[in-house]
C-alpha cells in the first residue's frame, strides 16, 4: 500500500489557511489525518476537511508530533518559531511566508518552473510571494524558447495579499465611501501592518506594499527582484536577467494583474512564437483575442488555479521588446494552490 501522510495546517483560519484546507481536499496526496493549526484566538473552531468536522488547535511546538507534511501561512514570525520545531520532529514543511524564501538552503520552487530544487530541501521548501509566481510563470516558457533578457514589471495587486482583515478592510471603505461617510478612520492595517501609517484603498491606489526601505524599494519590489532571479536562475543576485518592479495595491479583492515589459536574446521572436509558448505551458491560459476583446480580468480569474496572459504585443520601437498582461487568483496559484502542489511533487518525486 502506498504511504499515507499526516498533515498540519498552520494557519488554517486564514484567507490562505482555508483555501489550503480546501486544496489538499481536492489533491492528489495521500491524506492519513489533518490537523488544523492557529493561535489561541480562534482554537475551538470547527472547519470542514472533506467530509470530516474538524475542530482548530492552539499551535505549540508539540503540535508537530507524528506530522509528516506542514503546510503553513500563518506568517513570518510564526513560521520562524515553529517550522524548525516541526522539521526536528521529522516533518517537510511547505511555507508560504518570506520567512526562509532567500535561506541558501532553502528552495523556492514553482512547480512547473524549477521542480528539480525540491531535491535539495533540507526540512522546509518556500512558496514564494504571489505576485512572483504568476510573473515565472508567464515568462518561464518565453525564457526557455528564446532567453530573457530584461523584466520590468507593474503590479495592480489585490487587497487579499494582505489576509482576510484587509479585504474586510475593504468592504468597511467601500461602504463608508458610498453611505458619503469618512472612510480614514476605516484605514487600520493597508499598506501595511504594523507601519506608521495607514491609508484607505477603497477607491484609491497605494503604491506601497510591505515596507518602504532606504533603497526606495518596497520590500514586495526587492522580493520579485531576487525571487524570480532565484527560481529562474538559482542566484538570488544573478545578473544575467535584469529585474526592476512597481508594486501597487489595488481596490481588488481577489486576483492579482501585472503589466509585464521584458526583452529577449532571440530577436526574431514575434509576438505569435509568445503566445504560442505560453499556450503550450502546464498552467498558462493564453487569453488574448484583441478582435472580440478578450483578455485577463481579476473576477474571471478569482478561484481558478491557472494564470491567465493576454494583451501579448510587440514594443515596435525596441527589437526583441514586449507587453503583456498577466492575472491570477493571488490566494490559489499565488499562495494555497502552489503551496499544495509544491506538496503533491514531493510526494511524487519520494522527497517527503
Ligand atoms: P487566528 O485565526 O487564530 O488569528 P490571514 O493571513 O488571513 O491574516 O491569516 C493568518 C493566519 O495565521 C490565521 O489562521 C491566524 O490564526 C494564524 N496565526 C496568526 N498568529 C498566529 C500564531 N501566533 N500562532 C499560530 N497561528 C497564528
Amino acid at each position: 500500500m502506498s504511504k499515507e501522510y499526516n498533515v498540519a495546517i498552520l494557519g488554517a483560519t486564514g484567507a490562505v489557511g482555508r483555501r489550503m484546507i480546501d486544496q489538499l481536499a481536492k489533491s492528489t496526496i495521500p491524506v492519513k489525518s489533518v490537523k488544523l493549526l492557529a493561535s489561541s484566538r480562534s482554537a475551538g473552531t470547527h472547519l470542514k476537511f472533506r467530509n470530516q468536522d474538524l475542530v482548530v488547535e492552539e499551535t505549540t511546538p508539540d503540535s508537530f508530533d507524528g506530522v509528516d507534511l506542514v503546510l503553513s501561512s500563518a506568517g513570518g514570525s510564526v513560521s520562524k518559531k515553529f517550522l524548525p520545531e516541526a522539521v526536528k520532529r521529522g516533518a517537510v514543511c511547505v511555507d508560504n511566508t518570506s520567512a526562509f524564501r532567500m535561506d541558501e538552503d532553502v528552495p523556492l520552487v514553482v512547480p512547473e518552473v524549477n521542480p528539480e530544487a525540491l531535491k535539495n530541501h533540507h526540512g522546509i521548501i518556500a512558496n514564494p510571494n504571489c505576485s512572483t509566481i504568476q510573473m515565472v510563470m508567464a515568462l518561464e516558457p518565453v525564457r526557455r524558447k528564446f532567453g530573457l533578457k530584461q523584466i520590468i514589471v507593474s503590479t495592480y495587486q489585490a487587497a487579499s495579499g494582505a489576509g482576510q482583515a484587509a479585504i474586510d478592510e475593504l468592504k468597511k471603505e467601500s461602504q463608508a465611501y458610498l453611505d458619503g461617510k469618512n472612510m480614514q478612520e476605516d484605514a487600520k492595517i493597508l499598506p501595511t501592518k504594523g507601519d506608521k501609517k495607514h491609508y484607505p484603498l477603497a477607491f484609491n491606489l497605494l503604491p506601497q506594499i510591505d515596507v518602504l526601505e532606504d533603497s526606495g524599494y518596497s520590500h514586495e519590489e526587492w522580493k520579485m527582484i531576487h525571487e524570480t532571479k532565484k527560481i529562474m536562475l538559482n542566484d538570488m543576485n544573478s545578473k544575467d536577467i535584469k529585474v526592476t518592479a512597481t508594486c501597487v495595491r489595488v481596490p481588488v479583492p481577489i486576483a492579482h494583474g501585472e503589466s509585464v515589459y521584458f526583452t529577449v536574446e532571440d530577436e526574431s521572436a514575434t509576438a505569435e512564437d509568445i503566445m504560442d509558448v505560453i499556450a503550450d505551458f502546464p498552467g498558462d491560459v493564453l487569453q488574448d483575442d484583441i478582435k472580440n476583446q478578450i483578455y485577463p480580468q481579476p473576477i474571471n480569474a478569482e478561484g481558478s488555479r491557472d494564470t491567465f496572459v493576454g494583451r501579448i504585443r510587440p514594443d515596435y520601437e525596441n527589437k526583441g521588446a514586449f507587453n503583456m498582461w498577466v492575472v491570477s487568483d493571488n490566494l490559489l496559484k499565488g499562495a494555497a494552490w502552489n503551496t499544495v502542489e509544491n506538496a503533491e511533487y514531493l510526494v511524487k518525486m519520494g522527497l517527503i
